[in-house]
């Protein structure tokens, strides 16, 4: 039986392991959570233990290993399985730069011409203010390198951004993760999760799918990893997927083959929608989260089939069920702040014909669930159309609680 390892801890790596068990495999994850080790074998290693990884891969002679999240991809996990002759879904160290470095990816778009906002790059926060002294408000100011999601700035004036400027620049907030920022021109539109997978030679979309990255109804407040997705979008058409292919798509593989990225792995590609034309807002190297949790449970295709295909170069279509899927996030109060955790979560938390529940920070005690992270559930609901997925996402959601919980109420109120 094949024998597949899953690196990481969310709801997104749950999601992979619900898939995974559609297949005839043997799963581990490393190091997994609470509703995880459900399906598979939780193994306590962290996910940017990238040594006793793939001591573990050695010893068990594990046939696939899928990279969730962005921080092993960054230390170079992928580069080092295949020196040592393992089977490694995600992008090599120097392709991951993309999401990486935001500062390598708006070169990137410029130099290719990608349709992307105008940017400045800066490390020195005198300069930066001088230029933001020339700009109209909003503004978006990015932290360059990794932030869990929480490094971008949507700033409405000068005096906000002076303060954003100095944490990041000055007292570095984000640690030498912010060493670099990227300011760019905000463009107001309709926000785009379009995730691909890319085989070194072609890249082939998923479904579109939208994320609710900030924390409070309305998208006010500050950003969050995501307080809910669905998938697909209504209004995205076969026109849309046609425009996407011929603006987006087939210019992007050009600039990957012209700047030797040859790129294995998940592609996400966030944008947005501005008067029909598409912008790149952000690069990710991997399954969104939760972009997974609505659009793995939509997905036809085997995905260790898919992952192998990827690794060697032999993807082919993506096929997808006709149907809609909502995911709404259950967060401890607090978060993306300070969270207190250990809190029981009371209700029923199996799986039933139109929900999916996938466990984003939960610890597993005897036979109770405890929080233990910032979000906590991500309840899906699968339906014919938005609306039904959204009705069974939030019955489930009303029939769960947990002290001090947290959910926005609109997700999918378009
Ligand atoms: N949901 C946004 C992300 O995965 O980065």
């Amino acid at each position: 039986m094949t024998k597949v390892l899953v690196i990481g801890s969310g709801g997104r790596e749950h999601a992979l392991v619900w898939k995974l068990a559609q297949t005839q495999c043997k799963a581990y994850c490393a190091p997994g959570n609470g509703g995880i080790s459900q399906l598979a074998h939780c193994i306590p290693i962290s996910a940017d233990n990238i040594s006793e990884l793939l001591a573990f891969v050695k010893k068990e002679n594990v046939d696939l290993t899928i990279v969730g999240p962005e921080l092993p991809l960054s230390l170079g996990i992928v580069d080092e399985f295949q020196e040592a002759g393992y089977k490694i879904f995600g992008p090599t160290k120097n392709a991951a730069q993309l999401e990486t470095s935001k500062a390598f990816a708006r070169k990137f778009c410029s130099k290719y011409n990608l349709p992307a906002p105008n940017f400045e790059i800066f490390n020195d926060s005198k300069r930066a203010i001088s230029y933001l002294e020339t700009k109209e408000f909003p503004v978006v100011i990015k932290v360059s390198g990794l932030a869990q999601g929480k490094g971008v700035f949507i700033v409405q004036s000068l005096n906000e951004a002076h303060s954003i400027v100095k944490k990041i620049l000055e007292n570095r907030i984000f640690g030498e993760e912010g060493n670099t920022i990227v300011i760019e021109d905000f463009i107001e539109g309709k926000e785009i999760s379009l995730l691909t997978l890319c085989d070194g030679e072609k890249i082939i979309p998923c479904i579109p799918a939208r994320d609710h990255k900030p924390l409070y109804d309305g998208n006010k407040g500050p950003n969050t990893g995501g307080m809910g997705t669905y998938a697909p979008v209504p209004e995205l058409d076969e026109k849309w997927t046609e425009k996407i292919e011929n603006e987006l798509l087939t210019p992007l593989l050009e600039a990957l083959k012209k700047e030797n990225i040859e790129y294995h792995g998940v592609l996400y590609i966030g944008l947005m929608i501005k008067e029909d034309k598409p912008y790149i807002l952000e690069f990710n190297c991997r399954w969104g989260d939760p972009e997974a949790e609505v659009l793995l449970p939509l997905l036809k295709n085997d995905l260790v089939e898919i992952c192998i295909n990827v690794i060697e170069g032999h993807l082919s279509i993506l096929e997808w069920k006709k149907l809609y899927a909502l995911t709404v996030i259950m967060a401890s109060g607090g978060y993306p702040g300070k969270y207190e955790t250990g809190k029981i979560i009371k209700g029923n938390l199996a799986d039933n014909d139109n929900t999916l529940i996938f466990h984003c920070g939960t610890k597993r005690i005897d036979h109770s669930f405890y929080t233990s992270g910032g979000r906590v559930l991500a309840i899906t609901g699968i339906g014919a159309t938005l609306a039904e997925a959204r009705k069974y996402a939030y019955q489930r959601v009303s029939e769960i609680n947990f002290e001090n919980m947290y959910y926005r109420n609109d997700i999918g109120v378009l």
